[in-house]
């Protein structure tokens, strides 16, 4: 296979716009990627010709959504590597998915019960386990990052107890991009007879996922940032692991059974999808998938970790540039500050010049605080982006430089 990225953007429609009189050059993928023409084909001809409601009617249409969206499903189990489609539960997205697991555990924690999670994680996978341990007291326990941006492996091994529960981890973090050594610290975490939980709404995209090798017990994503709709995401589970988990929500299609004194729940994974579910929305995370699928996904990796490496050696010619995330094993997102600026401000200067990056605190407040500082400006590179996007980026930022001095 082979990858040419002139092709690439022709599918992405979005990409011919102007910003302020400038071709865009869209380097804010990590909080969201933009979509090619097979999904919004996907998503329209669903809506123009055979849409209707799943799992419920027996006319034409109903049975071939409902067709469709359980293909999307099969979909999302093969790009994981799932032993089977039905441990995969199709959710709002990364968030929904992390507060089901917490909220599905929550008969199983005790006050005193221990909670793994990293200074690096997205509030995401941290505020759902606040929960638990405001309502039933577990105690969060944190694997420190060490000044490069990878995870303090030995300070890991130290915090587990007889009382640790859970262990939940990013894959890839949002800031750092630093790429966490799960498979490893599964087994740790399986020794200790604790469950192993994995954010993957940043890894997914960048690189093959392989949940039985990892060996993961849950693990979340999201379709957004994979080039696919927003509103939908999936969390997978081991069938066992599933089936141990209370329901998320109540409503129409999560039950057997429903009487005056008792009710009795469906199998897994229809258990976690109460209501009407956001069909389209799933019908494009599957063309997403089946698109991204279809490419040289080494050739991709390849060609974002080169599109990073330039832009890092560009933007180090900056003598105030300070690079947050430096780990030996990392993705293509490059945060960072410049001595004295405001990254809001770099990243609005950079908006004057059609170059998209975000800049704050990224969703990840104790990874500031761990790293003493209050936001940083983040670009984050994707399949799409080019050479001649990066050389926009690091002359913008030295602009900023100036203007900002
Ligand atoms: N979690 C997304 C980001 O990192 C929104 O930008």
């Amino acid at each position: 296979m082979s990858f040419d990225v002139t092709a690439i953007r022709k599918q992405f429609p979005v990409l011919k716009r102007e910003i302020h009189g400038h071709t865009l050059a869209y380097l804010d993928n990590a909080a969201s990627a933009q979509k090619p023409q097979a999904v919004i084909d996907a998503m329209v001809d669903c809506f123009e010709n055979s849409y209707a409601n799943v799992h419920r009617g027996l006319h034409t249409m109903a049975n071939e959504t409902t067709e469709k969206f359980e293909q999307a499903r099969g979909r999302v189990a093969e790009f994981l590597g799932a032993a089977e489609a039905n441990e995969i539960v199709f959710t709002k997205g990364a968030t929904e998915a992390l507060n089901l697991v917490a909220y599905g555990l929550m008969g199983e924690i005790e006050a005193g019960d221990e909670i793994i999670i990293s200074q690096m994680e997205h509030h995401s996978n941290i505020v759902p386990w606040h929960f638990l341990r405001e309502h039933f007291g577990a105690v969060l326990k944190w694997v420190p990052v060490l000044d490069d941006g990878s995870l303090d492996l030995d300070a890991y091994g130290a915090l587990f107890s007889k009382r640790t529960k859970i262990v939940s981890l990013t894959h890839m973090s949002n800031v750092l991009g630093t790429i966490n050594p799960l498979k490893r610290m599964a087994k740790t975490a399986h020794e200790h007879g604790c469950l192993f939980v994995v954010d993957g709404a940043q890894a997914a995209v960048h690189f093959p996922v392989d949940v039985l090798d990892i060996d993961a017990d849950f693990y979340v994503m999201t379709g957004h940032k994979l080039y696919g709709p927003t509103g939908i995401g999936a969390l997978y589970g081991k069938r066992e692991c599933l089936e141990r988990l209370r329901p998320f929500q109540g409503g129409g299609e999560m039950i057997e059974d429903v009487f005056e004194d008792r009710i009795t729940y469906a199998e897994i994974p229809h258990k976690f999808e109460a209501g009407t579910p956001p069909i389209v929305e799933a019908i494009g995370f599957g063309a997403a998938i089946k698109w991204l699928s279809a490419q040289d996904r080494t050739a991709i990796e390849a060609h974002e970790m080169m599109l990073y490496n330039r832009a890092l050696a560009g933007l180090r010619e900056i003598n105030s540039f300070r690079l947050i995330g430096d780990a030996p094993d990392k993705g293509a997102v490059l945060s960072f500050g410049l001595e004295g600026a405001h990254a809001h401000d770099i990243a609005q200067i950079l908006d004057r010049y059609g170059i998209a990056v975000r800049a704050g605190q990224h969703c990840a407040q104790p990874l500031m605080e761990r790293f003493n500082v209050h936001s940083t400006s983040r670009a984050s590179f994707g399949i799409y982006n080019t050479v001649d996007e990066v050389d926009r980026l690091i002359a913008g930022v030295k602009k900023a430089r100036t203007f900002l001095s």
